[in-house]
């Protein structure tokens, strides 16, 4: 394969990237594509030098949701302030920098924006390269970080708004082999998560009650779906039948712990079928719902056939380490013209 070539956008120098190049890369990334302003430094696509995510959730639970206004007013706040201290972790200044990543989508486009102008503005101001990064292929990147994993493997990647089965075939092709024809993984949580009644956020608050749940205490449809697709989007209408119906008799944590169970039999079973089809046993898990305790030890509990990889839960959600990893590793938009996008 071709190395990446990247160029400083004043003086038009090359800058090669990525595994080819001989001589070591120390990327910024930078994450606002949500409610999480992050900023990280990361050595040749693996090793973090620093890590610092500046969470929202506070702002946005009295609303019971991320409000992207709000958002993108708090990545404005906070954007400066994440970078100085990521340099400061490093013990770097700017100048030692060989390239700045950042999230251009999919996401919400004034916070995406407030990231990106950032990236720019010191790709501009220090005449080194700009790597626009699709924030669906850092979260695959997060298993790279202080790992040796290589491709090819088969990925599961589940956000809040989208839910993939990915064919990595080398650093720089990720094929996607199946996808939810509806809702995401990440989103059937959340609106389930309202139903129940859990405060926001509502995939994490439902996991925590899922533990102490009987997982057959309710019974909820499986979706069948062909290929490698998905389809959750029956899920809330199923459990909102079951509160109307048995509302005096329902139990929280069983309801949660049913949810949990079938949500996380549905994506296992997808994957391995890939697995299989592909012949690939290398199995890795991506994206915010990857942090989910079930579907961690549904994975990590496969035979032995599977060699299976999951990134510590602060590389599952959003974060910059990922965007800086995916910057060395994956092909982005390398303009300063590069505009941000809401969807893919
Ligand atoms: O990847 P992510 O941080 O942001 C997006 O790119 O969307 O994913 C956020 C999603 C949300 O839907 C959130 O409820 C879900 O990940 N999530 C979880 C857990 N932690 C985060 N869902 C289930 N169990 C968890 N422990
Ligand atoms: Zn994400």
């Amino acid at each position: 394969m071709q190395p990446k070539v990247l160029y400083k956008p004043h003086s038009r120098e090359e800058v090669i990237l990525g595994p080819e190049a001989k001589v070591d890369q120390v990327i910024l990334g930078l994450e606002t594509s949500c409610d999480e302003t992050a900023a990280a430094i990361v050595l040749n696509g693996r090793k973090v030098l620093a890590d610092v995510v500046s969470s929202q959730i506070e702002d946005h639970k009295i609303y019971g949701g991320v409000v992207p206004e709000v958002a993108a007013r708090k990545h404005l706040e906070s954007i400066n302030l994440v970078i100085n201290e990521a340099l400061s972790q490093a013990k770097m200044n700017i100048d030692q920098i060989t390239a700045v990543a950042c999230t251009v989508g999919p996401g919400l486009v004034g916070a995406l924006l407030v990231g990106v102008s950032a990236a720019k503005a010191i790709a501009f101001a220090k005449n080194i390269p700009f790597i626009g990064i699709n924030h669906l292929k850092a979260h695959v990147c997060a298993n790279y970080i202080e790992t040796d994993l290589e491709p090819p493997f088969i990925c599961l990647l589940v956000s809040g708004g989208h839910t993939q089965i990915i064919y990595v075939k080398n650093y720089r092709e990720q094929e996607i082999i199946g996808q939810t024809r509806d809702d995401a993984a990440g989103e059937a949580y959340d609106k389930v998560a309202r139903l129940i009644d859990f405060p926001y956020p509502g995939g994490p608050n439902l996991d925590k009650a899922a533990l102490n749940g009987n997982i057959k205490a309710y019974e909820l449809p499986f979706a069948k779906v062909d290929d490698f697709d998905f389809s959750f989007s029956g899920m809330k209408t199923a459990v909102l039948r079951l509160i109307q119906k048995e509302k005096v008799l329902l139990n929280k944590q069983d309801l949660a712990a049913s949810f949990q169970e079938i949500m996380t039999e549905m994506l296992l079973q997808k994957t391995l079928q890939a697995s299989n089809q592909f012949n690939i046993n290398k199995i890795v898990l991506a994206g915010g719902v990857a942090a989910n305790s079930g579907l961690r030890a549904k994975f990590l509990n496969l035979p032995d056939k599977y060699t299976v990889l999951v990134p510590p839960l602060k590389f599952c959600t959003d974060n910059a380490a990922m965007v800086a990893s995916a910057g060395y590793f994956v092909d982005g938009c390398y303009d300063l013209d590069t505009e941000v996008f809401s969807r893919v």
